[in-house]
């Protein structure tokens, strides 16, 4: 059974059919997914689709490009409401430069993510992060408060296979999702191939990212199997041990809720 671990299901993109496309989960061998909120909003539709499912887990934080949303009112919300029981992660957090070039802007980005990393570290949770086109300030930072005591992952991971090395050492895990199939993805490809498959979990950051085939249309969670059969193929292992051992991280590294 495949373990989901970043999707985004209060999307609108899967207002048509999304109770239907949940419920046909675990028919086709997805046994738990980790819904990530991203902005306010997100956050608490994730909390009512945790309670709307019994497989559905959620992750709370604000993304990077929503940092409007936080103020001490936001940060307190998120304080209360990561204690839910349902609630196994902070995210996603991080730094996301790519869509945000101004100094003002960015220097705010790297104090809430600060701020929301100490509140997965009061909280004794791991920690989901996002960073795009950040790649020192989000390691000096990470540095710079011992983030080595905070588990976490690295989702969708977009560096080099080194500072995937690094961030391994560090005691994080690795996203690995859709890209890993794209022609193009040279870096994510020896990636995929290089770390310890001990350290990687499957995600879909659905509904975007669909993997080969389906590159450009909406992906869900049943597009899983394409990036496992990739990993495993660049790996010269099964399908089935990246399935089984992924699912194995994701439990070790997700304990609340386990
Ligand atoms: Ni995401």
């Amino acid at each position: 059974m495949i373990f989901e671990s970043h999707a985004h299901y209060d999307d609108k993109q899967f207002d048509p059919d999304r109770e239907e496309l949940l419920s046909s989960m675990e028919e086709h061998g997805i046994e738990r997914i980790i819904n990530v909120g991203s902005d306010f909003a997100s956050c608490k539709r994730t909390l009512e689709l945790t309670e709307q499912y019994a497989f559905v887990y959620g992750a709370l934080g604000i993304h990077p490009s929503d940092i409007a949303d936080l103020k001490e009112e936001t940060y307190e919300w998120l304080r209360e409401n990561a204690r839910l029981p349902k609630v196994v992660a902070i995210g996603e957090i991080g730094l996301d430069y790519y869509w945000e070039k101004d100094a003002e802007v960015q220097n705010r980005q790297r104090y809430w993510f600060c701020r929301q990393m100490e509140l997965a570290r009061e909280l004794s949770l791991p920690v989901i992060i996002h960073s795009r086109d950040a790649a020192e300030d989000t390691m000096s930072l990470m540095k710079g408060i011992h983030s080595e005591q905070i588990p976490g992952v690295i989702h969708c991971f977009s560096y080099s296979p080194e500072l995937a090395q690094e961030y391994v050492k560090m005691g994080y895990y690795i996203g690995i999702g859709g890209v890993v199939t794209f022609k193009n993805s040279k870096k994510l490809k020896e990636t995929a191939a290089s770390i310890p498959l001990e350290r990687i979990l499957l995600e879909t950051d659905c509904p975007y990212l669909a993997p080969e085939p389906n590159r450009g249309k909406r992906n869900s969670s049943l597009n899983l199997p394409y990036v496992a059969k990739e990993i495993a193929a660049l790996r010269g292992i099964t399908e089935e041990e990246v399935i089984e051992t992924t699912r194995e991280n994701a439990l070790r590294l997700f304990t609340k809720g386990r």
